[in-house]
């Protein structure tokens, strides 16, 4: 009887944790059970891994939540404090970036051994992220996003970022679910022509020759080769003309105007955007005020000119209201993005709203 009391008395030091707020590899240091504190899933010190979380999840928990200590709680909350690639890794665990990274870089390695891109593979990711994009967390979305990668991470991150990036297209333009997936589906394979791109012309740090540039515009045929009839036209279209521009100055067939389809304009778009955001650069973060401010003053030759405002237009509410730090080093709350000067938003620090200048800028966008 006391035993049980005493049972009772632990259940109710307890505290609530989302799921998603463990990550792979952490260590509590207290045990962690289920949601009325019953069951047992984890013992302290022993290590919580990506299969862990997966099992938890898959207990189908109310609120998707557990149980822990008080101790292990603030161990928990702690995680404002980790470092930057654990909480990136935390983000992309959350919002399910992780597992569908996963699946492309599945069938991108297939791609190296077959003529062909497996039909079922491509379709599995595209409606997977056709439905993430209905009622998705915009801000993980970005934070997903918006990141410098990794070298080996360059490709498959890209064509996940443009399947989503052309589905929310598809949705802001309103089109139907069936041409949504259709523009995911481009997104999603416009790039893998480049795996039969040498690496040491591909991931090469420096300045392409003439000759290597021309391999390397050989990509969108390679792409729209790797697809059979299986995959719709508008697909393999998109894939072959991604790179081409209004002016006629693109490649692989120097189309111009009309001739290049809406499904290729919209994968440009976005084929400019996360090439963009996620160069490297050595003074600072790239900040998506300013790339987008720059697509829509049309310095990047050569993109539909109405769908690029309908992109940016899009982008800009997602980002009011976000948290800034500024170059003095203060918080700031994006107030106000003027449509027609993005770059420079009304910030609101202590309650008075001043536009960002030369001097006073924002350096970093911050979660919440
Ligand atoms: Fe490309």
């Amino acid at each position: 009887m006391g035993k049980t009391m005493e049972e009772e008395k632990k259940v109710k030091k307890l505290k609530k944790v989302p799921i998603r707020y463990l990550w792979d590899g952490m260590v509590l240091s207290d045990d962690l059970y289920n949601e009325n504190g019953k069951v047992l899933f984890i013992k302290a010190g022993e290590r919580i891994t990506e299969k862990t979380i997966e099992q938890l999840r898959n207990l189908g928990t109310v609120d998707d939540c557990v149980m822990v200590c008080e101790e292990a709680y603030q161990e928990i909350m702690k995680q404002k404090d980790m470092p930057a690639e654990i909480q990136q890794k935390i983000v992309e665990d959350r919002f399910g970036y992780t597992k569908l990274k996963k699946e492309v870089q599945y069938f991108l390695g297939m791609i190296e051994h077959a003529a062909e891109v497996e039909y079922e593979g491509a379709e599995a990711v595209t409606e997977e992220v056709t439905k993430k994009i209905q009622g998705m967390d915009f801000q993980d979305f970005f934070r997903c996003i918006n990141v410098p990668r990794k070298i080996d991470e360059g490709l498959q991150r890209h064509s996940l970022n443009i399947a989503f990036l052309n589905g929310m297209m598809g949705y802001w333009l309103k089109m139907p679910e069936e041409k949504i997936q259709m523009l995911v589906m481009a997104g999603l394979l416009h790039d893998i022509g480049k795996t039969r791109i040498p690496e040491q012309i591909l991931l090469a740090p420096r300045k392409l020759t003439e000759e290597e540039y021309q391999i390397i515009k050989k990509h969108p045929v390679y792409s729209s080769e790797l697809l059979d009839e299986q995959y719709d036209e508008s697909v393999r279209d998109a894939v072959r003309h991604h790179h081409e521009k209004l002016d006629g100055s693109g490649y692989p067939d120097k189309l111009s105007g009309e001739k290049i389809s809406v499904f290729a304009r919209i994968t440009s778009i976005c084929d400019v955007y996360d090439a963009m955001v996620s160069e490297r650069s050595y003074k600072e973060e790239r900040l998506p005020f300013d790339i987008l401010a720059k697509m829509k003053a049309n310095e990047y030759p050569g993109l539909d000119e109405k769908l690029t405002v309908v992109f940016v237009n899009n982008m800009i509410r997602h980002f009011r209201k976000r948290k800034v730090m500024m170059s003095d080093g203060k918080m700031g709350i994006v107030a106000y993005i003027p449509p027609n000067d993005i770059n420079h938003p009304v910030i609101l620090t202590h309650g008075i709203a001043k536009q960002v200048n030369r001097e006073w800028y924002c350096k970093k966008v911050l979660e919440e």
